[in-house]
């Protein structure tokens, strides 16, 4: 990564991981951008991926981390959004993998899902990790095709 600078969103499911990740990734010299939300009271997690995605649309940050309580509906909302290549991970495998080979720019996981443990590796994984480009750019690029020709149909 260029800059250690991450933004970070979770809904009310996921509140209390989300302060460990950020402390977490504080203590490993992270800049963190929290885009919320802010307590356990129940919310719309689409809000805070889109707050996520368009800090990386937006060239604030490379990359992001989006929790909610199973990490899908985070990947789901973040996947709609143009350049956004979002992955669910509960394996740190996938987690490393999805840099090497996705170029992956979100990681998601989910509070209900894994330890905090288990998230802290996922996060070392992800953060840790650079895209190994090669035989791999060409199929990112298929995917960014994928995501101009739907943009056209709009
Ligand atoms: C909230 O109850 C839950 O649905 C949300 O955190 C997430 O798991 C959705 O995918």
């Amino acid at each position: 990564m260029n800059k250690k600078i991450i933004s970070i969103g979770c809904d009310h499911a996921a509140y209390n991981l989300k302060l460990k990740v950020i402390q977490h990734l504080k203590e490993k010299g992270w800049e963190v951008l929290d885009v919320g939300t802010d307590s356990c009271d129940s919310c719309d997690y689409p809000v805070f991926a889109q707050a996520v995605c368009q800090n990386i649309q937006n060239g604030v940050t490379e990359l992001g981390i989006l929790i909610c309580g199973t990490g899908i509906g985070m990947s789901m909302a973040a996947n709609k959004h143009r350049g956004i290549r979002a992955a669910a991970c509960s394996d740190t495998f996938s987690a490393r993998l999805t840099r090497l080979h996705n170029n992956a720019n979100v990681l998601c996981f989910g509070e209900r899902v894994v330890g905090m443990g288990l998230a802290l590796d996922l996060v070392d994984n992800f953060i840790e990790t650079e895209f190994e480009g090669g035989k791999h750019q060409k199929r990112v690029d298929m995917i960014t095709a994928i995501e101009e020709y739907e943009a056209k149909k709009a």
